[in-house]
């Protein structure tokens, strides 16, 4: 991502706020994963979007219209020790020159700078609500600059969430992210494809994550996206499985959800396939009615359509399929409108993707689902699960499907960012029977 698309971002954005008032944004703390050991940094969505800043411990102001530079940033020094100890820094230097703030203070001098930047603007854009440490600060900063009242220098009064502006603008992509995230899912597909090559009974689930690891960071992702679900047999019911740790067996079937991160950018594809290379009879029946389901919604992926369109279709179809397989008794029509479909189908056909997986933006506006418009990327991830439960009879026992693309809406209709994950019966087994030669 160039250094312009940032600086397009922030201007938007503070077009969009108006003068007279001030954005307060930071990164994501430092996780603790135990003692000494810290979590990889991973920066906030908003504050990346923004500035491209990939160091922990920094805070982004942005102040339209301010004599000194409209983009200023709060962020760590140079500092030989920590840099021998802990990695490099950009120091205030980089953050001017790479990421192009008009201004850089040190992250321990906040206190005493920040406050001066709120004097006589009346909003400030902040989100209350993720670091209650935080939020006491900033009414700190407030309450320091209401005191000056009567030296005729005015506090801001009204606090108002960046998500509205800030959200919208992140649910439009643009052609530099729509570029990330192909290339991304196209990474994601090569890492699916891997795992259905070395797959066979008696590997552990966790071996498949790391084909799928190995196949991110050999193309340049340096993490997936969120933690892969590699679910074998009862595993693959479970919807967000992550332990990843059981045997696969011949017979049973294998569902992996997992994509790749390219530049803070997500994937989120979900490929189904035989342990063994060959779906059974059922096997078979269930993944043919979801992999139905999913290309029928992508169908409806297009300008002018509702956000639930693609979801109403697939309830639809995966009704009608489970009905006329004697899975759901009674009618369709009843069957929808009791919501029984939900006790296998218990989640929605998609969301959002962006820089988060489940990414930001309203779903409904004024109460009614919005319309599909072009830059909006959305996943399709219909899916079947059957634990072993009451009246469900013993063949569908631990059949647990989803397929899952990542698709964008264009002018014309769609295209699917995760074409490359072979999802079709045939060309499953045939790459499995394939691989199984070689
Ligand atoms: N990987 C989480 C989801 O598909 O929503
Ligand atoms: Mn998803
Ligand atoms: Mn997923």
């Amino acid at each position: 991502m160039n250094k312009r698309e940032f600086f397009r971002r922030r201007k938007r954005l503070m077009d969009l706020m108006g003068d007279e008032s001030v954005a307060i944004i930071p990164t994501s703390p430092v996780h603790i994963r135990n003692r000494d050991v810290e979590f990889p940094h991973r920066p906030d969505s908003d504050f990346f979007y923004l500035s491209g800043y990939p160091e922990p411990e920094a805070v982004l102001v942005l102040v339209p219209d301010r004599h000194h530079g409209e983009f200023v940033l709060f962020c760590r020094e140079r500092d030989e020790k920590m840099e021998t100890w802990n990695g490099r820094r950009s120091g205030l230097e980089g953050a001017c020159d790479i990421y192009g703030a008009n201004d850089a203070f040190p992250i321990e001098d906040m206190d005493d700078i920040l406050p001066g930047m709120l004097e006589d603007r009346e909003r400030i854009y902040y989100t209350m609500g993720n670091d209650s440490g935080f939020d006491q600060r900033v009414l700190g900063w407030v309450n320091q600059v209401r005191k000056q009242a009567r030296t005729g220098i005015n506090a801001p009064d009204e606090f108002v969430s960046l998500n509205h502006l800030l959200h919208e603008m992140r649910l439009f992509k643009s052609r530099s992210e729509i570029t990330l995230m192909k290339k991304a899912a196209k990474i994601s597909c090569h890492a699916h494809k891997r795992a259905m090559k070395v797959c066979k009974p008696g590997m552990m689930e966790y071996q498949i994550e790391a084909e799928l690891l190995h196949e991110f960071m050999r193309h340049g992702c340096r993490s997936a996206a969120y933690p892969s679900i590699v679910g074998s047999g009862e595993n693959g019911c479970i919807l967000h499985y992550t332990e990843n740790n059981s045997e696969m067996n011949d017979g049973e079937l294998l569902l992996i959800d997992a994509g790749a991160e390219l530049e803070g950018y997500a994937s989120d594809i979900t490929r189904t396939f035989p342990v063994n290379g060959e779906y059974s009879k059922e096997q078979k029946q269930i993944y043919e009615l979801v992999l139905e389901a999913n290309e029928k919604a992508i169908k409806k992926v297009r300008p002018g359509n509702h956000w639930n369109d693609p979801h109403d279709v697939a309830v639809e179809i995966l009704t009608e399929g489970m009905v006329s397989l004697g899975i759901l008794k009674g009618t369709v029509k009843s069957n929808i409108k009791n919501e029984s479909y939900k006790k296998y189908f218990m989640h929605r056909t998609g969301h959002w993707l962006g820089m988060d997986v489940h990414d930001v933006g309203d779903y409904k506006l004024d109460g009614e689902w919005r319309k599909l418009e072009p830059g909006m990327v959305t996943t399709i991830e219909p899916g079947l699960y059957f634990q072993p439960q009451n009246g469900l009879q013993k063949k569908w026992w631990n059949i647990g499907v989803r397929i899952e693309d990542d698709v964008l809406v264009t002018k014309e209709g769609n295209e699917v960012f995760s074409h490359d994950a072979p999802k079709t019966v045939d060309e499953i087994q045939a790459l499995m029977a394939t691989a199984k030669v070689a």
